[in-house]
This record gives C-alpha cells, sequence and structure tokens, in this order.
C-alpha cells in the first residue's frame, strides 16, 4: 500500500477548473480531506475514498491547521493514499507546505498538484487582464489580512507601485485598503471585486477609490472575495459586457 500525501490544487470553484492530474489524483485516493473552498462535485472523482470536511461552513466546527495535519498522518498510516483537495493552488496562501513539512516529519512523501489560483483566474475570467503592455508590468499578489488579523503592511508598499495589485482576504478591511491607495492614488483609480468568483453565486462590482466601499454596501458582498486594483480594470470593460452585472 503507497502510503503519501497528494496536495491537490481544485481552482477557485468551478469543479471543471481542477487539472487532469488533479483528478487521476482523486481516482487513486483512499482518503480525501478537503476543503471549505472546494467544489463538492469533485469528490464523484473519489467514490471509493473516505471524504473528511476540513472546512469552516456557516460558523459551525471546522478543523484547526493543527488538527488537519494530524488527521492527515493518521490517515497515511491506517489507510494509504491521502489527497488533501485544497482551493485554488495549494502554495498561494494555502498553508499546503505546512502540512508537507508535518507529514515529512513523520516520514510521508508529498506530491504537489498545482492549482488554478483565485489570485489571477478570476481576474480573467471577468476579462480583466492583469497585465497589459503600455499600461502595468507586475501583479502584486498580498494578503489583506496577516495571521494576526492586522492589515499587511505589504499593501501601503504596494499603493505606491505602479502594479496591479490583487487583494486576497482583504474584504474585511476594504475601508483601510481604500484610505491607504487613496493617499498614492486618484479618487478614480479603478477597482473590482469579485466573490464567489466562478461559481453560479459569483458577484462582480466594479467602480472607483471614491465609491467601491458604497457599492459593496449595497450589493452585501462578503467572503470569499477578491479585491483587483489598477489601471487594467478599465480595460475589461472596453469590450466585457459581463463586468458591472450587478
Ligand atoms: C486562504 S486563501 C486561499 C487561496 C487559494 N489557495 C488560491 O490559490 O486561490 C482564501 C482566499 O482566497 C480568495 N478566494 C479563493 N477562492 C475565491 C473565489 N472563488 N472567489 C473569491 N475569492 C476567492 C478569497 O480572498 C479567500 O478569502
Amino acid at each position: 500500500m503507497t502510503k503519501k500525501l497528494i496536495l491537490v490544487g481544485a481552482g477557485p470553484g468551478d469543479p471543471d477548473l481542477i487539472s487532469l492530474k488533479g483528478i487521476k489524483a482523486l481516482q487513486q485516493a483512499n482518503v480525501v480531506m478537503y476543503d471549505a473552498l472546494v467544489s463538492e462535485e469533485l469528490l464523484q472523482y473519489a467514490p471509493n475514498a473516505i471524504p473528511i470536511f476540513c472546512g469552516k461552513r456557516a460558523g459551525a466546527h471546522y478543523m484547526k491547521q493543527d488538527e488537519i495535519n494530524s488527521c492527515i498522518v493518521e490517515n497515511i498510516k491506517k489507510h494509504g493514499t491521502v489527497v488533501r483537495l485544497k482551493g485554488g493552488d495549494p502554495f498561494v496562501f494555502g498553508r499546503g507546505q505546512e502540512e508537507a513539512e508535518f507529514v515529512a516529519s513523520h516520514g510521508f512523501v508529498t506530491e504537489v498538484i498545482p492549482g488554478i489560483s483565485s489570485a489571477t483566474a478570476l481576474a480573467t475570467v471577468q476579462n480583466i487582464p492583469l497585465t497589459k503592455r503600455g499600461i502595468t508590468e507586475s501583479i502584486w499578489v498580498t494578503t489583506g489580512t496577516t495571521s494576526c488579523g492586522e492589515l499587511s503592511a505589504d499593501i501601503e508598499l504596494a499603493a505606491q507601485s505602479t502594479a496591479t495589485v490583487v487583494i486576497l482576504m482583504g474584504i474585511g478591511k476594504l475601508a483601510e485598503i481604500i484610505q491607504l491607495f487613496t493617499k498614492y492614488k486618484t479618487e478614480n483609480y479603478p477597482i473590482a471585486i469579485i466573490q464567489n468568483g466562478t461559481l453560479a453565486n459569483e458577484k462582480v462590482v466594479c467602480g472607483q477609490l471614491s465609491n467601491i466601499y458604497q457599492k459593496v454596501q449595497e450589493q452585501n458582498i462578503t467572503a470569499p472575495a477578491i479585491i483587483i486594483l489598477g489601471k487594467v480594470v478599465d480595460c475589461a470593460q472596453i469590450y466585457a459586457c459581463k463586468i458591472n452585472k450587478i
């Protein structure tokens, strides 16, 4: 019996956005441990595996990282191949590396299968080019909230750059983020916010630093959401009718 962990990136939400390699991993799984942002439809590819939900939904009990780590090792020992199905890419704000390290400290190997990250895919799906020749030369992906619950200091640095800035886990700190960007950018600086990207309940709001907060309140945008700031947001409006659909 093969005893290992396979970290699989499930993509941003739409189950069709997992890779073929990810599906093949599910087919050989004895146990699938999956997170809240992962579509349960993907479990159909692992009909003989034991499913274990590790995420948080509607305030219900969820597994803390230590519990997840121990659960992975216990299940490798007991059942063999454990697939850890994580939203987006396991190594982009995904804590996949911590899981691989813990597993290694118990003498088991980890294989990693990348996933399509929300950090880039959600913009693309909305026709927002994260880079565009002549407009932006880089992309800055940051978390809005650090492990201590504070606003990341990188956001102020990012606001001073010409990069397209993509902020994950930042919707709860939107007011602070707008305030920081307003120090360095004009009021009409473009911003887009995408909640539940690629899913049936997706919401997209586009605006400018001056009006986005109100729009977000009106449309009741909550987590999970990403914030995209940069001139490229306006590029989408040139040819896309999907954007501003709310
Ligand atoms: C813990 S991070 C995991 C990121 C993931 N590893 C990835 O590569 O996309 C979770 C955050 O990613 C963003 N996110 C992930 N999936 C999303 C989606 N479908 N729609 C909007 N935001 C999403 C949100 O900011 C959410 O709070």
